[in-house]
């Protein structure tokens, strides 16, 4: 078999795992979340979700992609061979492929409000009815999504081509970087904006008689969503990790990048919604409403300013989408290539145009399909219904029993100290969330999405 390909540093390592956990989760799902379930409460939720079940199912993907260097299937076939093991190899493929299939929708819409910006439509002339309404008019009708949607997969198909090292990490290692200064700059235009006070005030001031069951099930699933796990990506980018490398210091790094860049979106979002008038909760909107209107209301008085953040704003998002969609097409590419014996770039152009096809009529669904319905729901709402609440924490809850209850304890020891080389005093309390806390975790998520 060729010899696999390895990231080059560790700051590739981090740069392409957060670039995969930074994407339309952080910037365009997690201020609707936050608006829905009501501010600052729930950030603090998040965040010890994030870093008491999430992370340690993080470590657990790790642990199962560097110990057998494969795919997720390959690792299941090498280390339970012969096992019921391999379905879920084979379910972790499959699911970051239907996720791909809208989120490239999503990341379509992306690029038609970077192209609107550049052209200047939300900042010159434009009325401000025109522009709110824009997004609503912009989905629902026919082709243009679908070009946008075309465009977004055939770049995430153009890096995937170019392999691990050519391609995932040297974009990444751009990219990455690039976003935080992007962004930092959109939070100090938002700041500036007259009454974004209350959208800081709304960040800062937590307000727990807003917190319900559901909450902690959204804060939980968010986690999931943002830090790309149960579903094999951080499972197949830990199998390109060095054997030198501290897996605990690339995923606490992943970690806290999500987390922070998550506040920081917020922090460049919430302020201009309430500055704008606009009620935080509502919906997935939000950001393709929200700011379009903003920087149509700022040209007035600073018409430069507010084309190039509205430019930034975009091109933000379009980077951090490009990122972690590179990361969900490379599962399966992975396991065509280790498994299937495939020349990566049949991989990339079958698995590519399958889900692009998929894809085409999510886009659809909120247009000529709109009244097409799974189980009630747009094609669209039940794909992503069914990865969120079902199939991620499916894959997370299945990786986390597999490193905490099947491998034995001294393998995943050796994998997270290096053999005993580094962590050794952390190892137990990694352990024990692992093994516990992060399983029970998500099983509580899973019966709250079936009963609430
Ligand atoms: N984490 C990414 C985001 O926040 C999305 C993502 C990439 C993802 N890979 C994933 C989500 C795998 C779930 C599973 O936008």
């Amino acid at each position: 078999m060729k010899k696999r390909e390895r990231f080059g540093s560790r700051f590739a390592v981090i740069a392409a795992m957060a670039g995969s956990a930074v994407g339309l989760g952080n910037i365009w799902r997690f201020p609707y979340v936050l608006g829905q379930y009501g501010g600052a409460a729930f950030i603090l939720v998040y965040i010890a979700a994030s870093l008491l079940v999430a992370l340690p199912i993080f470590f657990a993907e790790s642990v199962i992609g560097r110990r057998s260097g494969r795919d997720t299937y390959g690792a299941m076939q090498l280390l339970a061979p012969g096992t019921a093991w391999k379905w879920a190899g084979l379910l972790t493929i499959l699911s970051p492929l239907l996720i791909l299939s809208y989120y490239s929708v999503v990341g379509g819409w992306s690029v038609e409000f970077l192209f609107k910006s550049l052209s200047f439509t939300f900042t010159e002339n434009a009325s401000e009815a025109e522009v709110s309404g824009y997004f609503g008019h912009f989905i629902s009708s026919t082709w243009q999504p679908l070009l946008s949607h075309t465009l977004f997969m055939t770049m995430v198909a153009g890096v995937v081509l170019g392999g691990v090292k050519n391609g995932i990490e040297r974009f990444s290692k751009v990219a990455m970087p690039l976003l935080f200064v992007l962004i930092l700059f959109i939070v100090g235009y938002s700041l500036t904006l007259p009454g974004s006070r209350a959208g800081v005030e709304y960040l800062v001031k937590p307000d727990f008689t807003r917190l319900n069951a559901d909450a902690y099930a959204a804060a939980l699933g968010q986690a999931f969503f943002s830090l790309s796990l149960g579903v094999g990506t951080v499972l197949t980018y830990a199998s390109y990790v060095k054997k030198e490398e501290n897996l605990v210091v690339s995923g606490v790094g992943t970690a806290v990048s999500d987390l922070l860049f998550a506040m920081i979106a917020a922090f460049a979002v919430m302020p201009a919604v309430f500055a704008a008038g606009i009620e935080p909760g509502s919906g997935p909107g939000l950001v393709f409403q929200t700011l379009p209107y903003i920087f149509n209301k700022m040209s007035q008085a600073m018409p430069i300013t507010s084309a190039l953040v509205s430019i930034a704003f975009f091109l933000t998002i379009l980077a951090a989408a490009l990122t972690s969609a590179i990361s969900m097409l490379e599962v399966g590419v992975a396991y065509l290539v280790d498994e299937k014996g495939m020349e990566r770039r049949k991989a990339t152009l079958l698995l590519a145009f399958g889900t692009w096809l998929l894809g085409v009529l999510c886009s659809l669904s909120f247009g000529p399909l709109a009244g097409v319905k799974l189980l009630g729901l747009s094609f669209f709402d039940f794909l992503d219904a069914l990865c969120s609440n079902w199939l991620l924490p499916l894959g997370g809850v299945l990786f986390t029993l597999f490193v905490g209850w099947r491998m034995s304890k001294a393998d995943v020891r050796d994998e997270l100290t290096n053999g005993g080389t580094c962590n050794v005093r952390l190892f137990g309390l990694v352990y024990f969330l692992m093994r516990y806390l992060a399983p029970i975790g998500i099983v509580v998520v899973f019966l709250s999405n079936l009963f609430l």
